[in-house]
C-alpha cells in the first residue's frame, strides 16, 4: 500500500458548515472529508485527516507527513498568513504539498493576500469552496498514477 496523503486543516474550519457560510459554503469539515476518503479509496490510497485549531499541531502533522506521508494537501485558514514555523516545516520536509482555501483569498481583505505557504507549495488552489480540496486531491491521485 502506497504512504497516505495527509488532509490538513487550521483554526476555524472545524466550523466549516455553519461558519460564514456565504463565505466558506454549508458543507462541513466532515463531509468533505468523508467525500475525500472515497475519492482516493478508489485509488487504494489511505488517507489521514486531521484539522487543528492549534499552530502546533499543524506543525507536529506537517513534520509526521514528511516521514509517513506521500503528500499534504493543507489549508492552514488564518495560519496561512501568519505562521513561519508552518512555512519552516514545510521547507523541512521533502514531499510535495499543495495548498488550498475554500475561498478565492486574492479577492478578500488585503491581508489575505499574503501567504507564508505559497511560495514553498507545489500549487494552490483557492477559491472553490470544498471543491478546493477535492480537486487538490485529483492532483494528487492522477500523478501518483500518471508519474
Ligand atoms: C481560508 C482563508 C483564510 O484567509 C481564512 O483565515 C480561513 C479560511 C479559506 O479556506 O478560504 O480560515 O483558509
Amino acid at each position: 500500500m502506497a504512504k497516505p496523503i495527509f488532509v490538513l486543516s487550521g483554526p476555524n474550519l472545524n466550523l466549516l458548515g455553519t461558519r460564514e457560510p456565504e463565505i466558506y459554503g454549508k458543507t462541513t469539515l466532515k463531509d468533505i472529508h468523508d467525500s475525500l476518503t472515497r475519492q482516493a479509496a478508489k485509488s487504494q490510497v489511505d488517507l489521514v485527516c486531521f484539522q487543528s485549531n492549534m499552530e502546533g499541531d499543524l506543525v507536529n502533522w506537517i513534520q509526521q507527513a514528511g516521514q509517513e506521508g506521500q503528500a499534504i494537501i493543507i489549508n492552514a485558514g488564518a495560519y496561512t498568513h501568519t505562521s513561519i514555523a508552518i512555512a519552516d516545516a514545510i521547507r523541512s520536509i521533502d514531499i510535495p504539498v499543495i495548498e488550498v482555501h475554500l475561498s478565492n483569498i486574492y479577492q478578500r481583505e488585503e491581508y489575505r493576500h499574503h501567504s507564508y505557504i505559497s511560495p514553498l507549495a507545489k500549487g494552490l488552489i483557492c477559491g472553490f469552496g470544498a471543491k478546493s480540496y477535492e480537486l487538490a486531491l485529483q492532483v494528487l491521485l492522477f500523478e501518483a498514477q500518471n508519474g
